[in-house]
């Protein structure tokens, strides 16, 4: 019988990360995972900087909001990047930059459950300073950081994470989001 993808289905954004140093041949795999994503005319909007110097990796994590304490542990960020005028631009709004970085960083984490680690995509944080640290130019999007780590201590996150981390799975009935060939009237 086929199944889901067992990255897919394991796949959490789980948070008791552990401190344990990503090895360079892991981190390689997962970069090169997320750069074989496809992309628009094949060209590749993703910009991606690996941050794991504990110098910059901890000037990074002082810009984290405050609910994103849990990513202090992580040895391993990565700061995604992308510009509209880096990937097609096409009639009717359709710009591919950030849909194809997206899709790049969907292969990173899969790639990440399958190395053994957590993955974690955040929006939370001071996108300003952390763009300075890493030298990201002012005109490009610093999109999200993805926080990586083995699976560490539960005891080390607040309650509510810590029930969020034993939680089942929330999506919406599958068809909230998905319809058959029209677009149903109970969708705005
Ligand atoms: C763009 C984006 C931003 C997110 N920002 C945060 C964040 O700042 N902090 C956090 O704890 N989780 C963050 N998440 C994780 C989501 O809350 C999580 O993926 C969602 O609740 C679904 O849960 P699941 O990934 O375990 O299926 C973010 C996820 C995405 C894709």
């Amino acid at each position: 019988m086929k199944e889901l993808l067992p990255e897919i289905r394991e796949r959490r954004a789980y948070r008791a990360m552990s401190d344990k140093p990503v090895p360079d041949k892991v981190v390689s795999r997962i970069m090169e995972a997320a750069v074989l994503a496809p992309s628009c005319f094949n060209n590749q909007p993703w910009r991606f900087i690996v941050v794991r110097e504990a110098g910059v990796l901890g000037r990074v994590k002082e810009h984290l909001s405050s609910g994103n304490y849990w990513a202090k542990a992580a040895p391993l960020i990565v700061a995604v990047c992308t510009r509209a005028d880096f990937d097609c631009q096409l009639s009717a709004g359709r710009d591919y930059a950030f849909f194809d970085t997206g899709m790049s960083v969907a292969n990173m984490l899969l790639q990440g459950v399958r190395e053994g680690l957590y993955t974690h995509p955040i929006a939370g944080f001071s996108p300003l300073p952390i763009k300075e640290i890493l030298q990201v130019p002012e005109d490009v999007t610093l999109l999200t950081l993805v926080i990586f780590g083995y699976p560490g201590e539960t005891l080390a996150l607040n309650e509510k994470h810590q029930e969020a981390e034993a939680s089942g799975r929330q999506r919406r009935a599958i068809d909230g989001n998905v319809a058959y060939d029209r677009w149903p009237g109970s969708w705005v």
